[in-house]
């Protein structure tokens, strides 16, 4: 694996890889290691631990967003880690800090998780079918939020609540990702066992419904209304228990 896509700092890097993994994680180095040697994803999320690399997401997440890297953006991960232990978690959203250099990361959880915060990472406490405080952590930047990631209960009543209240709330051009779907298929999830049709109320169910959003305009149906998700999403992409959802920019 590349650890940077930089020349002229990958044969050093490559070189000292593993002596180097310690010192990257120093404060002073993440200022501004990761982007001017531009450290790619997987060895960010290598270094900060996330088992979103072993869930296979990180490719994903780096084919979609790498474009976005340099830019300012404000982001969401919903699910810091940890569950009850207020000392555990928050390796995504520090992997995600040094990845963006120039993005503001909020990050939400149920159990208290203020010990996490620290320059560019918010932290919110409450759940994430709470209306009003997925309302504040949006409204808390004038510049909205780019990228949503929800990582949470994994409950499929709550991702779908969750995605009813946050997308319209995305700014344009944004990307919405739900991980771990394979709780479709876990009743003590409030999922199904059996494949799904789109009619089902699971995550994968109501994803799969939004596909046909997708060319309603080919819908032969007498004064069809596009629904607010038919206009405004773009592109829907479906990985093993990952989607991504592109909003219409
Ligand atoms: C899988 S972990 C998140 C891991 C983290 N996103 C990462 O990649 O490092 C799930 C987290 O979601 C939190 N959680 C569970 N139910 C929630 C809810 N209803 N609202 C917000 N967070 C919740 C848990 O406390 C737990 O810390």
């Amino acid at each position: 694996m590349a650890i940077t896509d930089n020349p002229i700092c990958k044969g050093l890097v490559n070189k000292h890889k593993n002596r180097l993994k310690p010192i990257i994680r120093h404060k002073l180095f993440l200022k501004w290691l990761p982007s001017i040697c531009n450290l790619n994803l997987s060895v960010l999320a290598t270094i900060f631990g996330t088992d979103k690399l072993a869930h296979g997401y990180i490719p994903r997440y780096e084919s979609l967003l790498s474009g976005l890297r340099n830019r300012k953006l404000n982001m969401l991960e919903i699910g810091i880690g940890g569950y009850k232990d207020p000392h555990q978690g928050g390796e995504s959203l520090r992997m995600w800090k040094a990845y963006f250099p120039r993005v503001n990361v909020h990050g939400l959880d149920i159990y208290d998780k203020s010990g996490m915060k620290e320059s560019r990472i918010r932290i919110w406490q409450g759940s994430q079918i709470d209306e009003e405080i997925l309302n504040r952590i949006v409204n808390s930047s004038s510049a909205g939020l780019d990228i949503i990631i929800d990582d949470g209960s994994h409950r499929n009543e709550h991702i779908i609540s969750t995605f009813e209240i946050l997308f319209p709330r995305l700014n344009k051009g944004g990307w919405y990702f739900v991980e771990d779907t394979q709780t479709s298929y876990w009743p003590e999830y409030g999922g199904k066992t059996e494949k799904h049709d789109n009619t089902e109320s699971t995550a994968m169910g109501y994803f799969k419904n939004l596909v046909d959003g997708l060319n309603h305009e080919e819908l032969k149906i007498p004064d069809y209304q596009p629904t607010y998700f038919d206009i405004n999403i773009d592109s829907i992409f479906f990985w093993h228990n990952l989607i991504a959802i592109h909003k219409s920019g």
